[in-house]
Parts: C-alpha cells; sequence; structure tokens
C-alpha cells in the first residue's frame, strides 16, 4: 500500500529543493507550497449540475519550490515525468495587455493558466520546481492539485485578498481555457479548503461548503488505481455536460440540480432515452449525496456503503462512464464482508474506485482484489487531509 503520510510531504519538499539547488546555480529556494490532490466519496457528475459532491483532500500532494527573479524570466522545472515532453520551460511574465497561451508542453498549460488569471500583479519572474507523488491520470486530481499549487505559489510572490472561493474559481478557469477540460468546481474546491479529519459537503450552486468528520479509526478509505485510462474521457465529459445542460432545458429549469424525479418522468418523452437516462444519473446521485453526508454524520456506515454502491451502479447503467477494469474493481471489493461500499471515483473511464471497509479487514480486501483483477492495480489508504499550505523552509 502506498502513500499517505505527512513524512512523504516532507520527503516530497526536500527532492523539490534538491532539483532546485541543482538547476538553479546551487542556491536555495525561499518559498515551499504543497497542494493535495482528491478523491471524491460520493456526488459523481454532480458539479456541473449545480449539485452537491462529497470529496476529501488526500495526503498526496503538489509541491512547488521557488524564488523570485528580476528579470521578468518565469523558468519552469518539473521532476514528473511525461512522456515525449520536455521538462523544463521558460517564457516572459505576460506584460499588462499581452496574454499567455496554451502549448507544448502540455503539463505546463495548467501553470500558465494559473498566471494568465491570478487576480494580483504585477508579478515577478520567478524560478521553481515541481514535484508530485499524485498519480497523473489517475483520476485523483493531479491537474487541480498543480493548479492550487501554483495559485498559493504566485500568492506568496504578490499576495491577493485570500478569497479561497475565488481561488479555487481562478484554478478552474484555468482548466477551462489552458486544458480545455469544461470542468466542475469539486477537484480545486477540495484541493484549497480541505480539512485534516474531515470530508468536504460542496453546494456547488450557492458554494458553501459543510465539514464533515471522518476520524473514526476503525474505518478505512481504500483507493484502488486500475492503472488503465480509456482514451475517451477527453470527448466524453463535454457531451455528458451538454447531454445534461439540454435535458435542464426540456425540464424548463437552470440546472439539473432543480430538478426532481417526478419532472423528469413526467417530461421523459420529450427527450432522447441517452438523455433521460443521463438525467437520471444526475438527479438522483445529488439526492444520494446529501442523503449520504448525512449517514457518515451520523457514523452509518452500512447506509453510505450502500448508497456509494447505487452510485456506483448508476455511473455504469445510466452515466455510462465507467468501464470493465472498475466494474471488476467494486465487485470484487464487494465480495469481502467488512467492506460497506465501493464505487468508481472520479471522471471515469479509467482511473481509481474508492472503497469504504472496516480496517480489520484491510489486508484481506487487498489481497482479494490483488486476486480477482485481471490487471494490476496499485492501491492507496490517506486520511483525509488539509487543503494547500505554505510551508516555511528552514
Ligand atoms: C472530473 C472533474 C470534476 C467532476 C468529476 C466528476 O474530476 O474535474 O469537476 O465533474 O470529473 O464528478
Amino acid at each position: 500500500m502506498e502513500g499517505g503520510r505527512e513524512s512523504d510531504l516532507g520527503q516530497l519538499l526536500a527532492a523539490a529543493r534538491g532539483v532546485y539547488k541543482t538547476a538553479f546555480g546551487g542556491v536555495d529556494p525561499v518559498i515551499a507550497v504543497s497542494a493535495p490532490g482528491r478523491v471524491n466519496l460520493i456526488g459523481e457528475h454532480t458539479d456541473y449540475n449545480q449539485g452537491f459532491v462529497l470529496p476529501m483532500a488526500l495526503q498526496m500532494w503538489t509541491v512547488m519550490v521557488g524564488s523570485p527573479r528580476q528579470d521578468g524570466i518565469i523558468s519552469i522545472v518539473t521532476t514528473v515525468e511525461v512522456a515525449e515532453e520536455s521538462q523544463r520551460v521558460q517564457f516572459p511574465v505576460p506584460v499588462e495587455g499581452g496574454a499567455l497561451k496554451p502549448g507544448e508542453p502540455r503539463w505546463a498549460n495548467y501553470v500558465k493558466g494559473v498566471i494568465q488569471h491570478y487576480r494580483a500583479g504585477p508579478l515577478p519572474g520567478f524560478n521553481v520546481v515541481i514535484a508530485s507523488n499524485v498519480p497523473l491520470g489517475g483520476g485523483l486530481s493531479s491537474s487541480a492539485s498543480l493548479e492550487v499549487a501554483t495559485y498559493t505559489f504566485l500568492q506568496q510572490l504578490c499576495p491577493d485578498d485570500e478569497d479561497p472561493v475565488a481561488k479555487a474559481l481562478v484554478c478552474q478557469k484555468a482548466e477551462h481555457t489552458f486544458a480545455m477540460m469544461p470542468c466542475g468546481i469539486m477537484d480545486q474546491f477540495i484541493s484549497v479548503m480541505g480539512k485534516e479529519g474531515h470530508a468536504l459537503l460542496i453546494d456547488c450552486r450557492s458554494l458553501e461548503t459543510c465539514l464533515v468528520p471522518l476520524t473514526d479509526p476503525n474505518l478505512v478509505v481504500l483507493i484502488t488505481n486500475s492503472n488503465v485510462r480509456h482514451t475517451l474521457t477527453g470527448s466524453e465529459y463535454p457531451t455528458r455536460r451538454r447531454q445534461c445542460e439540454e435535458a435542464a432545458k426540456v425540464l424548463g429549469k437552470p440546472s439539473l440540480r432543480e430538478a426532481s424525479m417526478a419532472d423528469l418522468e413526467a417530461s421523459k418523452s420529450l427527450m432522447s432515452g441517452e438523455v433521460y437516462k443521463r438525467a437520471r444519473h444526475a438527479i438522483g446521485e445529488i439526492e444520494r449525496t446529501t442523503r449520504a453526508a448525512e449517514a457518515l454524520q451520523s457514523r452509518e456506515y452500512e447506509r453510505f456503503g450502500q448508497l456509494m454502491v447505487e452510485s456506483h451502479n448508476s455511473l455504469r447503467d445510466d452515466y455510462e462512464v465507467s468501464c470493465p477494469e472498475l466494474d471488476e474493481l467494486v465487485s470484487a471489493a464487494l465480495e469481502v464482508p467488512g467492506v460497506y461500499g465501493s464505487r468508481m471515483t472520479g471522471g471515469g473511464f479509467g482511473g481509481c474506485t474508492v472503497t469504504l471497509l472496516e480496517s480489520r479487514v484491510a489486508e484481506k480486501v487487498l489481497a482479494h482484489i490483488k486476486d480477482k483483477y485481471s490487471k494490476t492495480a496499485t492501491f492507496y489508504s490517506t486520511k483525509p487531509s488539509d487543503g494547500a499550505k505554505v510551508h516555511h523552509l528552514p
């Protein structure tokens, strides 16, 4: 089992500092920040429908260490290897009226997007090194953690008003305009606002958040990485979003948050079978998420687990964003007594599942999934962690 300790963060920061010294003439960086990845416990594909989500921040982070420089140049080095992409990029700070554009290497687009939309200025140039232990493309929000780390780094160079909601929204905008991914707000919100020992219920319409304690020592949140990523994700996500918008329009509602199952049934004949199914998932999932938050609050784990399973089935059958690998992992987990629930997590088409279980059966569950899964899975277990942080360098 991997990941999940504060000491990992210390190691990550130390590694980034070492690379920084080598890359930037032997001097130490003066700024260090971190931002976590996330796992979503329930509330999938509900954020862009103005619904509820219930994620927690992971003890897996993207860190950035760096220093300002006086010549207006931004120089970025990443220690994260991406096939066929350069690990170093350099460009001038955008001057007023000018604009950064997305391009190659693609990993740098998340950083550029946040620089472009940053809420204070003028920014100085800077040198920075990025390191991360959030698995890339695993559906644990490696990109949101990079965006939020970047914003937190820029706040140290040129302070803004520290409004956490505005910060998360800028990071989401970076993703929309520089990574061309029309995501909702969940990933950036939890990476900014996560709290140790808590999941976060986010109302994606009012943008209000509510902490739900998650500290029971008898409970384990297990993340299983299928280690597959089907290429559909890029095109299917915007399609799902559009289908939900279409359904809301047919129902005469601003979003599916305002729609009930009765509304949907009444207008079933006015939409295609596919759009109907997408809406049925979104409306059902929004309701499930509020019920799940109540169950977690009152420590009714059996009930929570049932809702997780219902969520998975709906994502598989109605929303059609699961895949055989994720279904296999969920079925295998559910075969072990002591497992409360299991489901795919994140956008889908690969990536990870999240499983809630009694801690006493953790080893058994791992062994069973390993045995049953037709490919090779990776396991992580982490406690809910804090959102983005600034670290004081010794
Ligand atoms: C991705 C997006 C999120 C959310 C999930 C699905 O992670 O970035 O905004 O829509 O998919 O719940």
